[in-house]
């Protein structure tokens, strides 16, 4: 099939790659031309694994290109709009400038029986609204949200837990739903649930995923604090509660929280738009899940402080991670970075290192000092604190070593992810989130 991929950044790049990898004709289409000169070289404008192969596969074989040319998407069966709705700059609300400008400019190209399928996270209403405009055209609107986690995200794309496509009634909606089974071809095959929705459904789905998602982690980090002041261990307390099926054991991982630029503005976005429906005390609870998020990057920080005695001025301290978690090179409210800066305010002389996200890091705060080497920026460090559970911090890191490098003996695991007992045996003053 032809298919045409609005918006290239985390989510369009991917799944234009991911399209082509799995056999479509795919043409990428992005404002940002530094973005796609990059990306029509083949080379991934961001780190995510997997991405590069098949970005280097899908343009060898003449079936992926990238342009900033909106003309270029006319012919194809499919239009995916990918562009981002992040959080506005004076309020919690999604912004809606990138849909609304994708989709403006794509409707003179959009031919009768074409389908439009929108992937951002949007308000619930938005499709509604925007199948107005695109039904004028002849053209189906259709609302196929994404589920891809950063790090996982070809392998999330081509090989989902479930698809969703929020449809119009009737036969128009049945057809568009055909289409993208034909889209998404070896995942239907394998059997993969493909659920059929209505618009305000399959925008929800969305949402209510990563609002759950996100109170997971905050029940936990809940625990967590409640912990602090009883001396139990929240990391046990999780694989206990975890053993039950009902609750399972993933995303109950207490540390310093979720950031990202999904789970923070998407709880926002939904309780704005909660609010604009006359439903906020809803999901009121989100603000609470919020604030719980929060308090665990300043909790982190006051961890250092404690450990030295009430002041951190003029200690080097040692950051291990700088992305919002392993595998990605995004810093988009990134818990790490936060302790990061928030220790340097406090007049610590922060060193921070990451795999991948130094180069982020460093545009976005400058004032804090980045060491690309590990071993380098751990060397003459008063105090360590890790943030991001990279496996070059949580496994590859031998205690004894890191210890031959640091001046002092002061861990602090952010994201509870050290063995603890071997730090201790290797001469360390060892601080978890939530444990004793
Ligand atoms: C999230 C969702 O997991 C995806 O399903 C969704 O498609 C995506 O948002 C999106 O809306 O596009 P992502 O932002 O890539 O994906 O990251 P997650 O793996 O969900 O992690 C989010 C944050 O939660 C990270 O900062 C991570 O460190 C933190 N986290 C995760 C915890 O603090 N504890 C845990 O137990 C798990």
């Amino acid at each position: 099939m032809r298919l045409s991929v609005i918006g290239c950044g985390y989510l369009g790049a991917v799944h234009a790659a991911a399209m082509a990898s799995i056999g479509h004709d795919v043409v990428g289409i992005d404002v940002d031309e530094r973005k796609i000169a990059s990306l029509a070289q083949g080379e991934a404008p961001f780190f995510e694994p997997g991405l590069p192969e098949i970005l280097a596969e899908g343009i060898a074989s003449g079936r992926l290109r990238f342009t900033t040319d909106m003309a270029e998407a006319q012919g194809a069966d499919v239009h995916f709009i990918g562009v981002g709705t992040p959080q506005q700059k004076d309020g919690y609300a999604a912004d809606m400038t990138y849909v609304n400008a994708a989709v403006d400019s794509l409707i003179p190209y959009l031919r009768p029986g074409d389908v439009v399928a929108g992937k951002s996270t949007v308000p619930v209403g938005t499709a509604a609204g925007l199948a107005e405009r695109v039904t004028l055209t002849g053209a189906t609107l259709v609302w196929n949200p994404e589920f891809l986690r950063e790090g996982f995200a070809v392998k999330d794309t081509v090989d989902p837990d479930r698809l969703v496509a929020g449809v119009p009634e009737g036969e128009e909606g049945e057809r568009a739903a055909d289409v993208l089974r034909e889209v998404y071809h070896p995942a239907v095959a394998k059997g993969t649930p493909f659920i059929v929705t209505d618009y305000a459904t399959a925008e929800l789905v969305k949402v209510a995923a990563n609002a759950f998602l996100a109170t997971k982690i905050s029940f936990i980090n809940a625990m967590a604090e409640i912990a602090e002041v009883t001396g139990a261990d929240v990391t046990q307390l999780a694989d206990a509660i975890g053993h039950d099926a009902r609750i399972g054991r993933r995303f109950l991982g207490a540390g310093i929280g979720f950031g990202g630029g999904c789970l923070p503005k998407d709880i926002r976005a939904f309780s704005a738009r909660a609010e604009e429906l006359g439903r906020g005390e809803s999901v009121a609870f989100l603000r609470e899940v919020d604030a719980i998020n929060l308090r665990r990057r300043e909790r982190a920080a006051q961890l250092v402080v404690e450990a030295f005695d009430g002041n951190v001025f003029k200690k080097n301290i040692t950051v291990l991670g700088a992305a919002f978690k392993p595998h990605s090179d995004d810093i988009r409210d990134s818990p790490a970075l936060d302790v990061a800066v928030r220790l340097h305010g406090l007049g610590a002389w922060v060193t921070v290192t990451d795999p991948e996200a130094l180069g982020n890091a460093a545009r976005m705060h400058p004032q804090l000092n980045y060491v690309a080497d590990r071993d380098e920026a751990l060397r003459g460090a008063d105090g360590v604190i890790v943030v991001t559970e990279w496996d070059e911090y949580r496994r590859e890191l031998d205690p004894a070593h890191a210890a031959s490098l640091a001046t002092g003996r002061v861990v602090v695991d952010g994201r509870n992810c050290l063995d603890a007992t071997a730090w201790r045996a290797a001469g360390w003053t060892y601080y978890g989130m939530g444990r004793p």
